[in-house]
């Protein structure tokens, strides 16, 4: 369970540096100053309503809403009454003009070939595979799970579920077949649709293999189709699983989008909970598109011809809103790559931007932590001077990464939007715009208008500038998740309960003197050293900013007389040696950076640290270790399960 969050942090993290926009990119920007953004955040907090109504008119609607906002808390509804459809708008919106040719998706896979689907092809191509689905009787409101690689059949079986109400419910593609059964249950999903297998490093992820598990134990599931994508050998059971390419040569490519309530169920997609059971986070139809179109315009400051590419999965949240969601229905060119970063060697993204010309490139700080570890060779071998905009999303990014990031991959001319959102905000929240907010390094400075971001106390008192807290969300906006599917207690207790009349996001934050928010993390990763409750990331932060150091990770262990120790998990750049020197060393660097209470009890040195699937550090698995305790909970979303068993041995 999630405890009861103390509010006072401490905040350790000094950082001074601050970059304003470039004014040329100020200049071409939809929001040109920070005057400009001050004006806009102050129309929306003085009326959230007609802010959010004037934004819903960029969507097209079958018929308009009767009311903007229903809100009885915890339970929100946005534009009741209205009638819309997001593949509608996502695709046949853009074929009546000139964008009916352009690049709707550029996909690269990871053996090297490479696809383009223009907006009319990926229409058709929706639309045939919309009429697949009415043909196996999956009617709107039924449950589709997706559990396939990064291929442009996962965007057009999205869209198919979305033309025809449908709710996906996707599931990344490294989860195990208990993690899809566990799903499938949860959703009560009738249908599932996969690959043979997907690429990545060089080998085939055998997907359909882990379906045929998954199904033994999915009693709700009554089909299967399968796209062929690696020639692999499957079996196919009869009446149940059929070919993707068999069903879509009869399929015909006429079929109009459903005219869908506003409050329709878009999707649901699974996030890990702080206990075994999976929350499936529920997303529905008008806000969440509003809201993801509408940031993805202003962040990204998306200009008709641009490039876009963000580099995250469509089995998380972020390949959801970013990759499809609000690129297409913003009739954008998204870019999809389908294998590892680091195949068939270390500049494989860096020779996709110069392949098509990147311009807004958008990334997580686990990603560019590895870059820079690999050395900067790999980027300087291509000509990366398409990029205009960059971005992070997932984690704090601490200030090295970030000056690495801005200096060897944005060559010191490309604004960085460090994006705060979650997989339950369903669009950007807090984030620099491009051209009118000066960025901080690890800061992810203002909220967007139309969100009000605090940062309180446990009874919901705002804190001073500069104090530690609880960053909390205090009225609905329109990308909010509606409730955990099947699940309405769930969702009041752990979103609703902790703050009064606020949305909690369990985060620990500081807004300083200029009202920019500093994320410390999860405020279950807080340590007590002493009395004084100190951000573990500020602490990785210090240790990374060590020229030998490539990436850290702080828990506490139970310590008699301090409370918590401080234990560091750390990994160095490609050829530096662990020496007890230099655990030395690293001791006295953190106490030089952050002060004596912050003076690291033990360093370890790891190969690789545990981490999720999304590239987030799995603490609560470092504290197990760190304290001598058994591994307890859930596993599931580990990425590397062989990083644990290496952990501990190096322990001996
Ligand atoms: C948590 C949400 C949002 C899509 C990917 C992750 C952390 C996310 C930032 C950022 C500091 C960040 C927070 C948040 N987080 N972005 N820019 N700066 N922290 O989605 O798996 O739902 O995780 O990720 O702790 O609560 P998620």
């Amino acid at each position: 369970m999630m405890s009861s969050p103390a509010a006072n942090i401490t905040s350790v993290l000094k950082e001074t540096r601050k970059f304003p926009p470039p004014g040329a990119f100020s200049a071409q920007a939809h929001v040109k100053s920070l005057a400009e953004y001050e004006k806009l955040w102050q129309k929306a907090h003085d009326d959230p309503e007609g802010f959010w109504a004037l934004q819903a008119e960029s969507l097209t609607w079958f018929s308009k809403w009767q009311k903007v906002l229903e809100w009885k808390e915890p339970f929100a509804k946005w534009f009741v009454g209205g009638k819309l459809n997001a593949s509608f708008n996502c695709l046949d919106r853009h074929l009546v003009g000139p964008r009916k040719n352009k690049a709707a998706l550029i996909w690269e896979g990871e053996p090297g070939d490479s696809r383009v689907l223009r907006y009319q092809d990926l229409h058709r191509e929706v639309c045939k595979f919309a009429n697949v689905l009415k043909g196996q009787g999956i009617k709107a409101s039924d449950r589709v799970t997706i559990y396939m690689p990064m291929i442009p059949e996962l965007a057009i079986a999205m869209l198919a579920c979305a033309r025809i109400g449908a709710t996906h419910s996707i599931v990344f593609g490294g989860f195990s077949a208990d993690a899809v059964a566990d799903r499938n249950n949860d959703a009560k999903a009738r249908l599932i649709i996969t690959a043979d297998g997907g690429w990545r490093r060089g080998k085939v992820v055998p997907l359909k293999n882990n379906v045929d598990g998954a199904l033994e134990k999915s009693p709700t599931v009554e089909k299967c189709i399968v796209f062929n994508r690696c020639n692999q050998q499957v079996h196919m059971k009869q009446g149940r699983d059929m070919w993707w390419h068999e069903l879509m040569m009869d399929a015909s490519a006429d079929c109009p989008a459903e005219p869908l309530d506003s409050e329709h169920p878009l999707y649901i997609l699974y996030t890990s909970g702080s206990t075994g059971k999976p929350k499936g986070v529920l997303h529905t139809t008008a806000g969440y598109l509003l809201g993801t179109s509408y940031t993805h315009r202003l962040v990204f400051d998306l200009k008709e011809e641009d490039t876009y590419w963000c580099t995250a999965d469509i089995g998380w949240v972020t390949g959801h809103s970013y990759i499809i969601y609000g690129p297409l229905a913003n009739g954008a060119t998204t870019l999809m790559y389908e294998g590892a970063p680091n195949h068939p060697r270390e500049d494989r993204f860096w020779e996709i931007v110069e392949k098509y010309r990147v311009n807004t490139f958008y990334t997580a700080p686990t990603a560019i932590r590895a870059f820079h570890k690999w050395g900067d060779e790999w980027p300087k071998k291509h000509d990366l001077s398409s990029l205009r905009l960059l971005g992070t999303v997932g984690e704090p990014i601490n200030p090295e990464a970030w000056m690495w990031y801005h200096e060897v991959i944005g060559g010191k001319r490309c604004p960085i939007v460090d994006t705060w959102w979650q997989t339950e905000t369903g669009m950007i929240m807090i984030t620099p715009l491009p051209g009118a907010i000066p960025t901080k390094p690890g800061s992810a400075t203002r909220p967007l208008p139309g969100i009000e971001a605090e940062i309180v106390d446990k009874a919901g008192n705002p804190l001073a500038a500069n104090q530690g807290g609880l960053l909390v969300i205090r009225r609905p906006w329109p990308a909010m998740l509606r409730t955990i599917y099947g699940d309405d207690e769930r969702y009041r207790k752990e979103y609703w309960s902790h703050v009064p009349h606020a949305y909690f996001t369990a985060d620990g934050a500081r807004k300083d003197e200029d009202g920019y928010f500093w994320i410390m993390g999860r405020v279950d990763d807080v340590l007590n050293v002493a009395g004084h409750r100190l951000s573990t990331m500020e602490v990785e932060s210090a240790l990374v900013h060590h020229k030998r150091v490539a990436e850290a990770a702080v828990v506490g262990k139970p310590d008699e007389i301090k409370g918590e120790g401080i234990s560091c998990f750390v990994t160095l750049k490609t050829g530096e040696t662990p020496t007890e020197e230099l655990k030395k060393e690293l001791q006295a660097h953190v106490v030089k950076e952050i002060g004596a209470l912050a003076r690291p009890d033990e360093i370890r040195f790891t190969e690789s640290l545990p981490k999720t699937r999304s590239g987030k550090i799995m603490r609560r698995l470092l504290r197990d270790i760190a304290s001598g305790r058994q591994t307890t909970g859930d596993t599931t979303t580990l990425e590397d399960y062989s990083v644990l068993a290496r952990l501990r041995e190096e322990e001996e």
